[in-house]
């Protein structure tokens, strides 16, 4: 009951983590329990050709970023296929094609991989589906989150919106290991309309790639401290995120970023992801925040980059202020408007 050929088109955003993900074990299983809010801005929209092939013992499958043929993106295929054969059985009956592009610029310092993993997900699920009709949106969106997730872990995250939990946690119901659930529980309007705006403050690759960061959390001296504080601050979100206390979970938010940070600069091999423009941005958002008393907040991802975190309703002060006093700190003056958005979207 296989196809011969067809084509599927997904769009998929990146998200960003309030409690990070930083460790995991085999087959791709967090240390720790993590949440994220959905972007709407960055995203992935990746098409997915197939044609019904003799079976082989290889898959058969060609790359293209922005229309150009990428040999080098192969390998992190090939990885995720080998990984993911035994869940989509029918990855040896065809050849792909996948077609992808960014919202962003590619050598921004914006990590594709949530994005990309994840629109590709769904554009496998678009296949699967077809042979089972009957599959409910529950079913699908579940199953590409745990697809996802053998992609690049926290691609798992990108799924759905707008606040999604991935990891098992005593206090989250339905939370697993495998798959990222929407956070189940109420939360104050405040965080409902949560604005990102992304300061490129280093668009060069990474020195040290996130396989290798989770890599070096085994026998890190403060790993099980660290895999605790996570759980412990998912714990404190969840009674924050009810009752809108924005200071907590500031507090949160920025303990768990420099967190983040602390890990890499305290392993074995050591290093600093932060530039000296990171610094000079988040010093300038503690003392606006403290002259102001508005609600700016910062978080990091294993990179430069700031992302710059606030409700709706201040947007316009704290643009004013971003494009005043922090764009100067940013490569060639460059950031992105992002904002929560609500996952994967069928084109
Ligand atoms: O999904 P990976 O393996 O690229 O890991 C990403 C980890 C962080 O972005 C640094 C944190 C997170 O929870 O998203």
């Amino acid at each position: 009951n296989t196809i011969d050929s067809g084509k599927f088109t997904w769009s998929s955003p990146s998200n960003i983590a309030i409690v990070k993900y930083w460790g995991k074990k085999k087959d791709q299983i967090p240390e720790n329990s993590s949440i994220s809010f959905t972007l709407e801005t960055c995203k992935t929209m990746t098409s997915l050709s197939f044609t019904k092939r003799k079976l082989s013992s290889n898959f058969s499958y060609d790359v293209f970023l922005d229309n150009e043929k990428k040999e080098d993106f192969k390998p992190k295929i090939e990885t995720f296929f080998k990984r993911i054969e035994v869940y989509l059985p029918f990855l040896k009956n065809y050849h792909f094609v996948i077609e992808t592009t960014n919202t962003f610029p590619h050598s921004s310092g914006i990590a594709s991989s949530a994005s990309g993993m994840s629109a590709l997900a769904m554009c496998l699920m678009s296949i699967e589906k077809q042979a089972n009709p009957g599959m409910t949106t529950h079913y699908f969106n579940q199953k590409a989150s745990f697809l996802a997730r053998l992609g690049s872990g926290s691609a798992c995250r990108s799924i759905e919106g707008d606040l999604i939990v991935w990891g098992k946690h005593g206090m989250i119901d339905g939370s697993s290991n495998l798959f990222g659930i929407k956070y189940p529980y109420d939360v104050h309007p405040v965080f409902k309309n949560y604005q990102d705006t992304i300061l490129l403050v280093d668009k060069g690759e990474k020195q040290v790639s996130s396989t290798v960061g989770h890599d070096l959390m085994h026998g890190h001296a403060f790993a099980n401290q660290r895999f605790k504080q996570a759980n412990d601050n998912m714990a404190k979100l969840i009674g924050v995120l009810k009752n809108g206390d924005v200071d907590a979970f500031i507090e949160i938010m920025e303990s768990e970023a420099l967190s983040l940070h602390a890990m890499m600069m305290t392993s074995i091999p050591y290093f600093i992801l932060m530039k000296p423009n990171t610094l000079e941005i988040i010093n300038k958002i503690w003392l606006f925040r403290q002259n102001t008393g508005l609600p700016i907040s910062f978080t990091l991802d294993a990179g430069a980059n700031v992302h710059v975190l606030y409700p709706e309703k201040h947007m316009k002060q704290i643009l004013e202020f971003i494009k005043n006093e922090l764009v100067a700190y940013c490569q060639n003056g460059h950031y992105i408007c992002d904002k929560i958005g609500f996952g994967a979207k069928q084109l």
